[in-house]
């Protein structure tokens, strides 16, 4: 099977994007293909600022790679170390209808808003869709919100395939995360940036234990049962924790004598046990910057070389005739 998926580099990763999503890619590694990149490309639709964009790169490596994507099951690459990519994306687009990219909803949302879009938004998809198709892609593991642009890659596909010929691109799937454990953040809502209630998967142990005790309880007393169900703490618990540890915390919300600050700290144990060895060997890896390096160009090295298989089938199809001129 052939395994792929893109993560834009913007932001670094909280609870609810590893429960959510990168814990679900990892374990998908060690396929036939496992293709995993940093869409730089696409954070510059977001992101105008280089040094920015350069560190927030080399984060989302180190925290893949932290977190357990192992290089010699999965390809790491940059997606603009593969510069076929954007040639393809040219080539799809001459065959992309307008109105299929005027009902994505990142343009959509943001035209309804009344704010101008650049031809960027509104052709991301379109670079999504080179980006799977490039690698003769089958799976794609991705959030819910990504699933819109799997069905326009496989409408390209399609169009390209019936106007070039049948075998020319590889439909892919949308293998949609699993989404239903929705991560609580500190105020009980779904944790995301965008509310500002996350709690990171890399922090120091002091901050970390700041950050639950800010998790909103009820007003219980300490002698009162407590409902396990519709606390966050305990929600959030329960990804760390297997059933037996669950239970035994369950138990004592329902038997009264426990305060919410003894479910504090064994979420905070649980989680130290769960990020500690990444948090530990994320600063070893900070340390190595050459050897990610390394790992980032030998993933592209491979990406490339299948890239460049796919890029010549495709030139071929559509009647271009010539070679990229050798340097
Ligand atoms: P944010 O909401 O913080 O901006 P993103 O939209 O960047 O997060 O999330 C990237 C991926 O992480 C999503 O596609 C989704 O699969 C996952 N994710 C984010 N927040 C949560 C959450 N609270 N619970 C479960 N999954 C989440
Ligand atoms: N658009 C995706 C996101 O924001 C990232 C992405 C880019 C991607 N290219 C991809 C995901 C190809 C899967 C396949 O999450």
């Amino acid at each position: 099977m052939k395994v792929l998926s893109g993560i834009q580099p913007t932001g670094r990763p909280h609870w609810g994007n590893y429960f959510g999503a990168i814990q679900q890619y990892i374990a998908l590694q060690g396929n036939e293909q496992s293709f995993y990149f940093i869409a730089d490309l696409h954070a510059l639709t977001t992101v105008r600022e280089a040094d920015v964009l350069r560190q927030s790169i080399q984060d989302s490596a180190l925290d893949l790679l932290a977190l357990g994507l192992e290089p010699d099951k999965a390809t790491l690459f940059r997606q603009s170390d593969v510069p076929e990519v954007t040639e393809l994306t040219w080539l799809l687009m001459t065959i992309t209808q307008m109105h299929l990219l005027e009902k994505c909803h990142a343009y959509k949302d943001k035209k309804a808003k009344g704010l101008a879009a650049d031809a960027g938004l509104f052709t991301y998809p379109v670079l999504m869709a080179a980006d799977i198709l490039m690698y003769d892609s089958e799976v794609v593991p991705v959030g819910q919100d990504q699933v819109q642009h799997v069905e326009v890659t496989r409408d390209l596909a399609q169009r390209f395939n019936s106007l070039y010929g049948a075998d020319c691109l590889v439909l892919p799937n949308a293998h949609v995360l699993d989404s239903s454990a929705k991560v609580p953040g500190l105020d009980g809502e779904k944790m995301s940036k965008s509310y500002n209630n996350t709690i990171p998967v890399f922090e120091t142990p002091r901050k970390l234990k700041k950050i639950i005790n800010k998790i909103v309880t009820d007003s219980k007393a300490l002698e009162d049962a407590k409902n396990p169900d519709t606390c966050a703490v305990f929600d959030l618990y329960r990804l760390f924790a297997d059933e037996n540890q669950r239970q035994v915390l369950a138990d004592k919300y329902r038997a009264g004598g426990m305060g919410y600050g003894e479910a504090k700290t064994a979420l905070y144990d649980a989680a130290m046990e769960s990020f500690g060895p990444a948090f530990e060997k994320r600063i070893e890896l900070e340390n190595r910057s050459d050897e990610v390096e390394d790992i980032l160009q030998a993933g592209a090295k491979r990406a490339r070389s299948k890239a460049r298989e796919v890029i010549e089938r495709v030139r071929s199809a559509c009647g271009l005739v010539g070679k990229p001129a050798e340097l």
